[in-house]
């Protein structure tokens, strides 16, 4: 009897621990930081807690009162490409040319990335839109420049005021061989004109979203940031970017206090040039706070998951953990091959960006085949692209011209499709995703679904991060390949985990859904 109510009382206060976040005073451990179980939606709710509402959703932008600002020159036009001829042609830098580039073509990269694409019309509510979607357009993203060679910029670090389209001047002058420290692998960092630095205030996310907001910040870090790879491609600057940097030194350089804002991806830009210091040195030897002597987390559970997946600098590398390529769930053969790859849509890229809108309402009507095989293609057919190996992509099928409704896996290697169940989800899918209509409205859901590893290993590293940008990215290019093709997308991140991995036969475990675009003809 005794022994049962202890266990009530340990599994009442596990619960509470769970809910206020508070849960462990101790240090923290891998097991600990299960960021992915803490994150999860259930019935009831996200779990976690939520600030005080006390008022309005907080501010989507920073305020740096009586800080100098520089106008950036209204957009111009530069050479585009489309999303096809970036994608297939697609290599990251080898080196920059150490060149500087020009105020304008900053100023264009930045709109492109996360600028103003449509003002709020008056007398409506809600926040002006910007080029990247944001769950509940609460704006978690921010984005930095630490200029090196950008003409008629001195160097320094700026913060992009995304309203007005101009740049902030947060530190005048900087090194760039900060950077290099900072940054892995390093060679290249500082012969780039300029590096931009995506942040989240996490709070903005976790203000409606609880625990659940720390996978959107990190997601939309992915779509900000594809938007930013894929334009500077498109205006013919080299772009690297960097998932491995150590926290700590590039907060410090943005002067954020890596607990309530951190940095989250990492991208250098400049003109194309070769590497002109070899990557030689062996790479430097990181590993995630965690493991580090004496080292303890403080804040909200999800920010001290992100501080304690913090890189700094040991002895032993950052423990690769090897995930099984292949899924445990069991395929119908034979695969459905898609349809060849065409040239794709003539919409250039900035276009697609500029017009790119969730959309309000999915039409009813099949999705062309030859559509749907070019948009997986650009999502998720170019191994290149990949900032995680982690991530595949799954598909829910409504409405395609000749496919049987039902769950497949888009096989990048071979461009088809392997069919694991037939019959519609509609009724059950749109259950799982919280009733959202649009779940069975829309002519498909993609699902970004993360390899887990055994036993959540991964949810419980870095590496967690890199998946959820890497389906950030992936969601990013659907919207934009849509758009490009005249159809629609939305995200519907906001799914029952436990029913909608149930639904589709992961245990969650090894596999699970992290985030969902649905695509479908619409307005
Ligand atoms: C991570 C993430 C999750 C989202 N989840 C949902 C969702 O569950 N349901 C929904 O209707 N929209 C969702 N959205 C779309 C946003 O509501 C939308 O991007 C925002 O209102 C801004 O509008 P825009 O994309 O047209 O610029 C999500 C967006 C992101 C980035």
């Amino acid at each position: 009897m005794r022994t049962d109510r202890r266990s009530f009382f340990r599994l009442l206060a596990g619960a509470a621990a769970l809910l206020t976040g508070k849960a462990s005073g101790a240090k923290p451990t891998p097991e600990r930081f299960d960021i992915h179980e803490v994150t999860r939606n259930t019935r009831l709710g996200a779990l976690g807690v939520r600030r005080p509402r006390l008022s309005g959703p907080p501010l989507d932008h920073k305020r740096y009162p009586g800080k100098p600002r520089v106008a950036l020159p209204a957009r111009v036009d530069e050479p585009a490409r489309t999303l096809a001829e970036i994608v297939r042609q697609w290599a990251p830098a080898e080196g920059f040319a150490g060149a500087a580039i020009s105020l304008a073509q900053l100023g264009r990269l930045l709109h492109f990335t996360n600028g103003v694409t449509l003002k709020a019309p008056s007398g409506e509510k809600g926040p002006a839109r910007r080029a990247a979607p944001s769950a509940g357009a609460l704006y978690s993203g921010e984005v930095y420049v630490a200029a090196a060679r950008v003409q008629g910029l001195p160097s320094g670090i700026y913060y992009y005021e995304v309203g007005q389209h101009r740049l902030v001047e947060v530190a005048v002058g900087f090194e760039p061989a900060r950077l290099a420290d900072a940054i892995e692998p390093s060679g290249s960092i500082e012969t780039a004109a300029a590096t931009i630095l995506l942040t989240n205030v996490f709070g903005r996310y976790s203000w409606r979203y609880a625990n659940r907001g720390y996978r959107y910040a990190l997601i939309d870090s992915g779509h900000i940031g594809e938007n930013l790879r894929l334009a500077a491609a498109s205006a013919g600057l080299a772009q690297r970017d960097f998932l491995l940097f150590r926290d700590d030194l590039l907060n410090e350089l943005l002067a954020i206090d890596g607990v309530v804002e951190s940095v989250c991806s990492v991208h250098a830009v400049g003109l194309p040039g070769t590497l002109r210091k070899a990557e030689v040195e062996p790479p430097q030897a990181w590993v995630e706070a965690q493991h580090a002597p004496g080292f303890t987390a403080r804040g909200p559970i999800t920010e001290r998951y992100h501080a304690a997946t913090k890189l700094v600098p040991q002895r032993e590398a950052v423990a690769r953990i090897a995930v099984p390529k292949d899924s445990a769930l069991p395929s119908l053969e034979p695969s459905l091959p898609l349809p060849a790859r065409a040239a794709g849509p003539a919409m250039k890229l900035e276009d697609a960006i500029q017009i790119r809108r969730s959309t309000a309402r999915f039409e009813s009507g099949q999705l062309p085949l030859a559509d749907f095989g070019h948009i997986l293609e650009m999502a998720h057919g170019h191994a290149a692209l990949a900032r995680s190996e982690n991530v595949d992509v799954y598909l829910v099928v409504h409405r395609v011209e000749a496919l049987e409704p039902g769950f497949y896996r888009y096989d990048r290697d071979h461009h088809c499709l392997v069919a694991h169940r037939t019959g519609s989800l509609v009724g059950e899918f749109t259950r799982a995703c919280l009733g959202q209509e649009k779940a069975g409205t829309a002519a498909v859901g993609v699902l970004m679904v993360a390899r887990l590893g055994e036993g959540r290993a991964l949810a419980s590293t870095r590496r967690y991060r890199d998946m959820l940008v890497e389906s950030g990215a992936i969601g990013q290019r659907i919207y934009l390949a849509a758009e490009s093709a005249g159809l629609s997308a939305r995200n519907l991140a906001a799914f029952i985990d436990d029913d909608l991995n149930r639904l589709l036969g992961f245990d969650g475990q090894r596999e699970a859904a992290i985030h969902l675009t649905m695509l479908g003809p619409g307005n």
